[in-house]
């Protein structure tokens, strides 16, 4: 793909590195947890991961290849997904996987490889790439923190015990049980509703479900536990834990949906009832004690506003980043007519534009509507051009983009966000409100 030096090529992936890449990142990723060891859990993740993964292809993979030998010595991968902000689709690429072999770092590889992958979303038109890791690093890349999906308190075990014994069975007929392949179509269906609502969201359609609920090899370290929340053979919500208790002794619980609003009580204390239940069957096999469940969510997921008080957390944000923030905001154009048509307001010129320092979005608007953006060239000083209606930096765009942040936070805290006049500052503050985050990745 690219020889910017002789000794290194960056080339796609291939089916036939699963052993290479195994090795590789089992040598690499969680040293500090294996003690230098190689990880069976990524060995196993990265060989589902070339193994008839439904998000991704070998080609997915970017590999760095050492000339001399033939072999792959730095590679990432990208799953590509398409996420829902407020009902609105949204293409994203999930990075996981970055690592070099010890002995062919700071050759710049892995900027090489970010390089690569950036260049192909930009022409396979996937405007948001997102990653966890290494604090600050992937700054460096462009990213930036505009994410987060956790921060909720870790609840101790002995409180969820304590609710048990004190208010059982406050769960209105609903059981939970281990999901099989058979309900995928079901849990596909709560995703699409989920996907209609107000928050960001990583939906999955049944086939993502089957390999969720049976298709990883048992080693592989993203393998989660699926159960349903049934009321008779109605399938109305799910509860995704780990599949063994972290060192710590945590039972981690990365989604929860429930079908009924209104319900959620009853089916946060089922979902209680039933994480009591398998950090004690975990904690009998295990030679640990359960000491705790650590909701991978946010602090306002339904789940958690109805959880014993636990431990406060504070959320480690993902980084995220948009090759071209002009068209990101023309994805999100059917969402901004909707939220600017429900607060009743109307665009008083035929065209808005947003500058984001080096790419431009042009909104055009008819009898006050919008009804196009287009992105275009920046302004070479938006501060002081009169066309420019607001200057927002890359990085504040994508907070507010997805919710993250909103209009007054952004402006506290970025001095080079610049509004022209009120009107603008009050159409943008309606355009971009916190958006809720249920997101749990493809990996
Ligand atoms: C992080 C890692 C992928 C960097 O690989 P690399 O190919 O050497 O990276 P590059 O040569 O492109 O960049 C090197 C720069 O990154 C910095 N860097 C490397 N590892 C770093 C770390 N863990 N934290 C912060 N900075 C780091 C280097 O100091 C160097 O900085 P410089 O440009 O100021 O000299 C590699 O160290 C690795 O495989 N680490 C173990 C696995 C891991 O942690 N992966 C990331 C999971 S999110």
């Amino acid at each position: 793909m690219t020889t910017q030096n002789d000794r290194y090529v960056i080339r796609p992936g291939r089916a036939h590195d699963a052993i290479d890449l195994a090795r590789l990142h089992a040598s690499v990723q969680l040293q500090a947890v294996t003690g230098g060891q190689p990880h069976p859990g990524i060995a196993a993740w990265v060989e589902d991961l070339l193994d008839g993964h439904p998000s991704v292809v070998p080609d997915d993979f970017l590999v760095a290849e050492d000339t001399a030998t033939g072999c792959p010595v730095a590679s990432l991968v990208g799953l590509r997904q398409q996420w829902s902000l407020a009902g609105v689709q949204l293409p994203v690429a999930q990075v996981e996987l970055v690592g070099t072999a010890p002995e062919h770092r700071g050759n710049r590889l892995t900027e090489r490889l970010f390089a690569a992958l950036h260049k192909r979303y930009a022409a396979d038109g996937v405007p948001v790439q997102v990653i966890e890791g290494i604090p600050y690093f992937y700054r460096r890349l462009g990213y930036e923190y505009a994410l987060a999906n956790d921060g909720a308190p870790t609840v101790p075990a002995a409180a969820l015990l304590a609710i048990e014994h004190d208010r059982p069975d406050r769960s209105a007929g609903l059981t939970v049980r281990p999901a099989t392949v058979a309900d995928a179509d079901a849990l596909a269906g709560i995703d699409r509703r989920l996907a209609e609502g107000n928050a960001l969201v990583c939906p999955r359609e049944a086939a993502v479900w089957r390999y969720e609920i049976g298709g990883r090899r048992s080693a592989d370290l993203a393998r989660r536990v699926v159960a349903v929340l049934v009321h008779g053979v109605d399938v109305r919500g799910y509860l995704v834990h780990g599949s063994r208790l972290s060192a710590a002794g945590e039972l981690i619980v990365v989604a929860a949906a429930y079908d009924r609003p209104t319900d959620w009580p009853a089916a946060a204390a089922a979902m209680h009832t039933h994480l009591t239940h398998v950090g004690r069957q975990y904690e009998a096999t295990a030679d640990k004690s359960f000491t705790a469940v650590r909701p991978i969510l946010g602090p306002d997921h339904p789940l958690v506003r109805r959880s014993p008080a636990g431990v406060p957390r504070r959320p480690r944000g993902w980084y995220v980043r948009t090759g071209d923030p002009a068209n990101l905001l023309a994805r999100l154009q059917p969402l901004l007519r909707a939220r600017w048509q429900t607060a009743d307001l109307r665009w008083h010129e035929p065209t808005m534009t947003i500058d984001m320092y080096g790419r431009a979005a042009r909104l055009e608007f008819t009898d006050g509507e919008l009804t196009d953006v287009t992105g275009m060239r920046g302004a070479v000083s938006p501060s002081t051009d009169p066309e420019t209606h607001a200057a927002i930096p890359p990085g504040a765009l994508l907070q507010l983009a997805l919710g993250h942040r909103t209009l007054p936070e952004v402006l506290e805290t970025w001095p080079d966000c610049l509004l022209r006049d009120r009107r603008t500052e009050d159409f943008l503050t309606t355009a971009f409100p916190q958006v809720p985050v249920q997101v749990w990745p493809r990996n």
